[in-house]
């Protein structure tokens, strides 16, 4: 019979740190809305401040407000290894996307300087801004970002929240200067690990804790808008019609469509609609609605891309509407490291997690940071395959189970052998 290696990481300490970011912002008795910002965003960001503190790391805010928490290596001059996620959420979502990340992150840290001491190399735990897009809709992925410097300079100006607040004026409210956005830039990163939850059904059907990110996807997110002539639904014929909501319903239903025939790994979905009046005896004006479409196989996102593009145009041409497609974010599938995924791999086998390779259907920072560093990441099973919504779940055993090979995989490559 072979032996359970010894844990780590304390089951207990995570969960309790869970169940405390998830107090800010709370919604019911398990959701989450903590939007980019706001009171209860700084509140937490400062509760993750100080449990790095706490951890013995050394803390700094960037620019942009994310909060990054130092183990300092011996060898302080080399390009540093860094692990994290986000704490905003979804409008409300679920108390793990992104905070169990955070979470695994410091506990990793703090229990490698406390077994271990000082690593070879800096270390890095980093609680990243804005990953959601749920307060701007264009400006997923935010904090990382600002770290690639992929912000461009009027880009604060131009963002306005679904609450009608700009940027400039959401990042005063946190006392932040929107005109230095772009001093949170880093080129010292060398390598980027980010644990997250599975959020899809394939861990659990599995029956595995753990996965070992290959591919994340890649997406394309579009705002469509219709505009035909509004009049009385009564008295205006079917045939004199310039209706963007009968356009608006032949797009959704032909993209959503499109996807399922096209068949997996690629999907599309229209979450967000909005109609102008939204009157039941008024034929509306404008229709505006998202359309999000997405494939790790860069050929199938190509094509996909196409043919939705290609029915918009179609259907708002023969129904004579005005569209207007606004694309709020764009990215190609991106590769992890074969050598980081190998180190995770290896690091689930000695702590006695089963895992399997798997490829990300979300998109997350990691994504984002692949332009500068070597990426990979580490997701747990995400219960009933649910989130992005208050009945999103992780059992306490497999937060632990996935920050257990985390904090290993950190361990291969900070410390010396
Ligand atoms: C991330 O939250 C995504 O939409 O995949
Ligand atoms: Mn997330
Ligand atoms: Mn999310």
């Amino acid at each position: 019979m072979t032996e359970t290696p010894e844990r780590w990481i304390d089951p207990e300490r995570v969960e309790s740190a869970i169940a405390a970011l998830a107090e800010h912002g709370a919604r019911g008795e398990t959701g989450v809305a903590r939007l980019v910002y706001s009171p209860e965003w700084v509140a937490a960001q400062d509760q993750v401040a100080a449990w790095m503190s706490e951890g013995g790391l050394r803390v700094e805010r960037d620019t942009v407000g994310n909060v990054w928490g130092y183990l300092d290596g011996r060898q302080g001059d080399l390009p540093i290894i860094a692990t994290g996620s986000h704490i905003d959420s979804q409008n409300p979502g679920g108390r793990f996307d992104g905070a169990l990340g955070v979470v695994a992150g410091i506990t990793a840290l703090a229990v490698l300087r406390e077994r271990f001491g000082d690593p070879e190399r800096t270390l890095a735990a980093v609680s990243l801004v804005e990953e959601e897009a749920s307060r701007f809709p264009a400006a997923n992925f935010w904090g990382s970002r600002a770290i690639i410097g992929r912000i461009g300079t009027e880009e604060p100006k131009r963002l306005r929240g679904y609450d009608g607040v700009t940027m400039v004026e959401a990042m005063r409210d946190a006392g932040l200067d929107p005109g230095l956005v772009q001093d949170a830039k880093r080129d010292d990163i060398d390598t980027f690990i980010e644990l997250h939850i599975e959020q899809g059904p394939f861990l659990e059907h599995e029956n595995l804790p753990v996965g070992i990110v290959e591919r994340i996807t890649g997406y394309r997110q579009y705002l469509v808008t219709l505009e035909g002539a509004a009049n009385h639904a009564g008295t205006t014929p079917m045939d004199m019609r310039r209706d963007p909501m009968a356009g608006a319903a032949e797009i959704i239903s032909g993209v959503i469509d499109t996807a399922f025939r096209m068949g997996r790994p690629c999907v599309t979905t229209v979450g967000r609609a909005i109609v102008t009046p939204n009157e039941r005896a008024v034929i509306p004006q404008q229709v505006a609605f998202t359309v999000d479409a997405r494939s790790p196989l860069p050929e199938q996102r190509e094509t996909l891309l196409a043919r939705h593009e290609a029915l918009m145009f179609e259907v708002a041409e023969r129904r004579d509407l005005k569209l207007s497609l606004r694309v709020d974010s764009d990215r190609q599938p991106v590769m992890c490291d074969p050598a980081l995924v190998e180190t995770i791999a290896q690091a689930a086998t000695a702590a006695g997690v089963p895992a399997m390779t798997m490829t990300s259907g979300a998109v997350h920072d990691a994504m984002q940071m692949a332009e500068i560093a070597r990426i990979a990441m580490v997701f747990v099973r995400s219960a009933g395959g649910i989130s992005h919504s208050p009945d999103e779940f992780t059992t306490t055993e497999d937060a632990a189970a996935g920050t257990e090979v985390l904090t290993r995989a950190l361990h291969t490559l900070a410390y010396p052998s």
